[in-house]
Parts: structure tokens; sequence; C-alpha cells
């Protein structure tokens, strides 16, 4: 199945970046967000991404039109129900996910694929909000930046039909991604594996290993990461950091290596979220 149209739930970071991949493929995506600031924010992301691709000979300013021409942004579900695809990039909160799915079941044709781009909440638990439309459910989750990240990671839930994974690994390849399965576990394989390297130098630097600037240092030299774990966690967000290990947490038999760290905690407690806030574990230039 050729997908023509996908309609994203979620205007935030990996919403907007899910979009534009679409876009710059050929295909039609209508972003849906109830905020109005989050739609202007994707809507700026697209432009200025679009002009950076120009300007660097990426792509020809008529495909950037074309790109532009495919992208849409709506604040009701209704106005993106003609979507032949819907995925959900919103807040990895189970009970907000829940809502959406319950929505989006009512929202689209029943035989439309309904995707979440969570990053560790079981597929299997956001499905069972919609037992109708449970084997269409499954996870397609996405790595920021989108359009830069090459991999897409696809999760089946216990009733996701053969034909909704057929049709997720097409789309994901229709959008220049590749597509590599995992099990409906908690984190699943991407950050059950990241999270805890993060949050290990959480520990490190408040057991005074080091500081922030070298401890990245000494993993971006010696490991060859294009980041080291503590500017990845600001550009991840450090309140998702801490939400994905306590679903992890809650997901693998509490097993406490998967506490987040308490020096993690606190700077989310202080509001220190990374990139986004302007201020996480290091200072950034909101500008
Ligand atoms: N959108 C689109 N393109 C982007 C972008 C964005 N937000 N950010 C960077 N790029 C592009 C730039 O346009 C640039 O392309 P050109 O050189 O062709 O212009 C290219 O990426 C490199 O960018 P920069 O030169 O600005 O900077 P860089 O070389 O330091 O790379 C990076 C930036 C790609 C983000 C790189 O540092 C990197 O790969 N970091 C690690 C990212 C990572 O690990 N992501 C996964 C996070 S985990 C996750 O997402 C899942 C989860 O569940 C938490």
């Amino acid at each position: 199945m050729v997908v023509k149209k996908v309609a994203v739930i979620g205007g935030g970071t990996m919403g907007s970046g899910i979009a534009l991949t679409a876009a710059t493929h050929g295909i039609h995506a209508v972003i849906v967000d109830i905020n109005e600031d989050q739609l202007a924010r994707a809507t700026d992301y697209h432009t200025k991404q679009l002009a950076r691709s120009v300007s660097k000979e990426r792509i020809t300013q008529e495909e950037a039109s074309v790109a532009t021409a495919h992208l849409s942004y709506v604040s009701a579900m209704a106005d993106a129900s003609d979507a032949d695809w819907a995925v959900e990039a919103a807040t990895e909160n189970i009970d907000i996910k829940k809502s959406i799915f319950a929505q989006m079941s009512e929202t689209f044709n029943k035989d439309v694929v309904l995707a979440t781009n969570t990053s560790s909440i079981s597929i299997t638990d956001l499905a069972s909000i919609i037992p109708d439309a449970a084997d269409r459910v499954i996870g397609m989750h996405f790595f920021n930046p989108v359009p830069v990240m090459k991999l897409v990671e696809v999760i089946k839930g216990k009733e996701t039909s053969s034909k909704t994974t057929a049709s997720t690994l097409e789309l994901a390849e229709q959008m220049g991604k590749i597509p590599v399965p995992a099990n409906d576990r908690a984190g699943f394989v991407s950050n059950r594996v990241l999270m805890p390297m993060i949050n290990e130098a959480f520990h490190a630097w408040a057991d005074g290993v080091a500081e922030p600037e070298d401890i990245d240092s000494i993993m971006k030299l010696g490991c060859a990461f294009p980041m080291g774990p503590l500017r990845l966690a600001d550009y991840i967000g450090l309140d998702v950091c801490k939400d994905i290990m306590m679903v992890m947490y809650n997901g693998l038999e509490e097993n406490p290596k998967y506490l987040p760290s308490a020096k993690l905690i606190e700077l989310v407690d202080q509001g220190y979220f990374g990139d986004k806030s302007g201020r996480g574990v290091y200072k950034y230039d909101k500008g």
C-alpha cells in the first residue's frame, strides 16, 4: 500500500520531524495539535529546515515548494480524518496517549493503521483502550532529529496484525528510513540500552568522577559518540529521560537499576529540561 496522506498527532519536536520527513518523500502530512503555538513552531521549523536544505543545495527551490505544499497544520483531529495513515507523537504519558488513541479510532477509517511514536510504553497496553482496533496499533519509533536519523524501531503489540506490520515496514521505507524490529518490552531496544548509559553519566557526575564537559568529551573522543551522554540528555529532554527510566522501572519488575539518578530528578524538579527550556545540564542561548 502506498501511503498518500499521514496524520501526525502532536506537533512537537518528533511530530514536526516526522511530518517534514514524510513531506520531503512525497507524502502529504497534516499535523494535528490543539496548541496553536506548537503548530506555529512546527511551521517555523519546516520553513527553516527547507530553506537550509535549499541553501546547502541538497534540494532545489522547486522541491522545497513541493514539500511545503505537502504540509498542513490543523487543531482538530476531525480535519485530518481523510488521512490513510495516522501516527501519534504526543507526550510520553500513557493516559494522554490512551485518550488520543480512543479519539484516533473514532476519527480515522477502519483500515487506517494507528501507529505510535512512543519511546518506551507498551504497545499492547496502549492498544487495550481500543480492543476492536488493536490489530491496527503498532509502535513506529523515530529518532531525533527525524530527518537525519535513519532508524525506525518497529514494535508489534500482542494483537498487531501481520498486515499492519507489513505496511508499517513499507511506510518506513517510503520515508527513507531503515525499519528494525524490537519486541514489546518497556524501553524496547533503543532506550533499554541508551537510557541506563545516560543515567550512569548523571551518577558519574554526582559521584565527582568528572565534570559534565569532561564526561561528554571522554565519551565523544573515546567512543565516537556524536554527542556526549549529558549533552544528548539535554537534547532529548531531561524530563523525557526521567519518564523513560520510570517506564522501564515500572515495566521491568521494578528493577532498581532503572531508577532515575537523584541528579537527573533534581534538575527536572528545578524545571531544567534541557535545550527546550534553555537550561539542563548545560545553559543554552535560546536565540
Ligand atoms: N532537523 C533537520 N536536520 C537537522 C536537525 C534537525 N533538527 N539538526 C541537525 N540537522 C542536520 C543539519 O542540517 C546538518 O545537515 P547538513 O550538514 O547537511 O546541513 C546535519 O544534521 C548535521 O548537523 P550540524 O552540522 O548542525 O551538527 P552535528 O554535525 O553536530 O550533528 C546531530 C547534529 C545530527 C544532532 C548529531 O549531533 C547527532 O547525531 N547526535 C546524536 C543524536 C541522537 O543520538 N539521537 C537519538 C536520540 S534518542 C531518540 O531520539 C529516541 C528516544 O526515544 C529518546
